[in-house]
């Protein structure tokens, strides 16, 4: 049964219609190529639409019927935190009119069940350790509010029977590609952030060395964009059985902490550089470790992480690669 998949023209998004082809599945695509790239879904039909705009719903729910949708994972949304500080209402209407907006198509055709990228921005700033679903939602950002108003607006049309079924996804630190032509484009984390400064002949920044971990830096949770899409795939078949209804938050990462100078150091390696990281004071409001509880998608979904660190980051390098014809960030 075809799903409709919005944002799939993404980073992530395009992992998981790449995946649902795979397998057979088809997927329609909606997406208003803002941050997106229609070469990343060749193949998947493609509705441009800013699925934000007061007039979306209509043209919405005519896609769900016109293809039989009863699936939705929806993608689209706006992820720059700096932004989303700048220009909070523009945020809002992007992530909480978007997805409301897609809600009610849903509702028009009948469409019932749902999957929600949402983030550990909910969070906040956990207290240090592993973070389990239950932990307080105190964002700290417009962005990360808007994920959680988006999870409330899910639960309250599940309550309502709107939807049958519904799942937040809570994405840790998501990085790699799982095909070389799918990389990460945005330069907004660690990762490619690190792969940049390689490329431009400058040594890579890591903000603080003198927090309570291991080797002083921050510890971070950095899930493979294969894996998270599998969750994706693993989210969809738990929700198609019709005994399944209601609504869940479920973390996914690896539940593995990594630290930021293990990041860098083994991208530098991966990347041929012998650029030495430079330390700088820290940032505020970096907690010193935030690394997922990933128990429950496990009981859930029977969804975990497979990929090891080197296999994540090495991945990423050679995307990066692969996007500049070849040439090495380092
Ligand atoms: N990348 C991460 O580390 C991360 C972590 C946590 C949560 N998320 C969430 O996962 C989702 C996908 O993130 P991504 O990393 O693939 O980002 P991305 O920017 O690569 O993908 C977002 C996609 O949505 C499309 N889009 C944005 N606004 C739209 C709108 N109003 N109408 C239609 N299409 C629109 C973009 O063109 C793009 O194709 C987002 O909701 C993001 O908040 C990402």
């Amino acid at each position: 049964m075809t799903v409709l998949v919005t944002g799939g023209a993404g980073y992530i998004g395009s992992h998981v219609v790449r995946l649902l082809a795979e397998r057979g599945t088809p997927c329609v695509v909606v997406d208003d190529l803002s941050t997106g790239d229609a070469a990343r879904v060749d193949g998947a039909a493609l509705l441009r639409l800013d699925v934000a705009q007061s007039d979306a719903v209509p043209e919405l729910a005519e896609t769900m019927s016109s293809h039989g949708i009863r699936a939705v994972i929806h993608f689209a949304a706006k992820k720059r935190v700096d932004e989303s500080v700048m220009r909070p209402a523009w945020y809002y209407q992007q992530n909480v009119s978007g997805l409301a907006n897609v809600v009610m198509a849903m509702e028009r055709s009948g469409a019932d069940r749902l999957v929600f990228s949402s983030s550990a921005a909910v969070y906040g700033e956990p207290a240090d350790g592993l973070v389990p679903e239950s932990a307080p939602a105190l964002p700290v950002n417009p962005y990360g509010t808007t994920k959680l108003v988006g999870e409330w607006l899910v639960r309250d049309a599940v309550v309502a029977g709107v939807l049958r079924g519904a799942l937040a996804l809570r994405y840790f630190n998501v990085a790699g590609a799982g095909w070389d032509d799918l990389g990460d484009p945005a330069v907004l984390n660690l990762v490619t952030m690190v792969l940049e400064r390689l490329e431009e002949g400058r040594p890579p920044l890591v903000f603080g060395t003198d927090y309570p971990t291991a080797d002083g830096s921050c510890v971070r949770d950095f899930v493979h964009v294969l894996d998270l899409a599998r969750a994706h795939v693993a989210a969809l078949d738990h929700l198609a059985d019709e005994t399944v209804s209601g609504f869940d938050v479920l973390n996914v990462g690896t539940g593995r902490g990594a630290s930021v100078l293990e990041v860098v150091t083994t991208l530098t390696r991966l990347a041929g550089s012998d650029q030495a990281p430079v330390v700088r004071p820290r940032r505020p409001g970096d907690p010193a470790a935030v690394v997922a509880a990933a128990g429950r998608i496990g009981d859930v979904l029977g969804w975990r992480s497979e990929a090891e660190l080197d296999r994540t980051l090495e991945s990423a390098v050679t995307a990066w690669r692969h996007a500049r014809g070849g040439g090495a960030p380092g």
